[in-house]
């Protein structure tokens, strides 16, 4: 088992891709942190775990909110012990995304603060316990396919996305010296809740799944992999990367 006897935080563990994580994570051997605004959600994987010999937690927080944080991380090292394995991941496409010219102040709002400053908090407070044990840590911050190339009409998204690579690259600096490693995922187009909204429509699905070398889009445990690879050992040497998780979508 690749992360037995870890003890892993996974923000946005309610649906998709967190989800995903979270099952994966319980599997290789790890106890989990089910994070998520949507507590029934995280109730709901949580009990699966359990119910398959796994051992999982159920916490709600959102991650705006410092002291949801907060109390996350004390909750989660209450029940499971010192958190070493994070999955920084929960994350929005804001409703009513457009293009710059369109943009209103909320949907900015919106998008910052969840993709951009929920992210930060989190990985300050894990990042301060994983410290403070004395034993490392391995952190997975949820970047984009969209932070390296731009879609149409995705302005605040794609702005608030290319921030996490940057992220991750700054908390692997400050977070090195005491034996933290710091990468990021970034997925390409996944079926899940976030894009439940264009997964039916074939006019755009159609010419977007030519654009992936692989021609097909990715599902939860395809990016969960990667994120297990990234959180384990095997990935001792790797830190401040981002690993691209899309098909092929973005060298075509
Ligand atoms: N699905 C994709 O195609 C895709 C591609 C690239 C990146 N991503 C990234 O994945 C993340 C979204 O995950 P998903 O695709 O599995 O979607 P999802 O909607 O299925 O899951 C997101 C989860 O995050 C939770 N969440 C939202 N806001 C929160 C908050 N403020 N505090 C705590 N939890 C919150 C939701 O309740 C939900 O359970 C985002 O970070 C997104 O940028 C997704």
């Amino acid at each position: 088992m690749r992360l037995k006897d870890k003890r892993a935080f996974i923000t946005g563990a309610g649906n998709g891709i967190g989800k995903a994580t979270a099952e994966l994570f319980a599997k290789e051997g790890a106890s989990v942190a089910v994070v998520d605004v949507d507590e029934s959600a995280a109730e709901t994987v949580a009990d699966g775990i359990n119910a398959s010999g796994g051992k999982a937690v159920t916490i709600r927080a959102d991650v705006t909110s410092e002291q949801d944080v907060i109390d996350a991380v004390a909750k989660a090292q209450d029940e499971l012990g010192p958190i070493n394995v994070l999955h920084n991941h929960a994350g929005i496409l804001p409703p009513g995304d457009a293009s710059i010219l369109d943009i209103e102040e909320r949907t900015i709002d919106i998008a910052l603060a969840i993709n951009i400053k929920g992210m930060m908090l989190v990985g300050k407070h894990i990042a301060r316990a994983m410290r403070d044990s004395g034993s490392g840590g391995a952190i997975v911050n949820t970047a984009s396919d969209l932070s390296i190339i731009a879609l149409a009409g995705l302005c605040s998204y794609v702005t608030s996305k290319t921030a996490i690579p940057g992220l991750t690259r700054s908390m692997a600096t400050d977070l090195a010296e005491f034996g933290i490693r710091v990468n990021a995922v970034s997925p390409g187009f996944t079926y899940t809740n976030m894009t439940a909204g264009i997964a039916d429509n074939d006019e755009i699905m159609g010419p977007m799944k030519e654009t992936y070398l692989l021609k097909q889009l990715g599902q939860p445990i395809d990016i969960a992999h990667c994120v297990l690879f990234l959180a384990s050992d095997e990935a001792a040497f790797v830190t401040g990367a981002a690993l691209t998780v899309d098909g092929g979508h973005v060298v075509t």
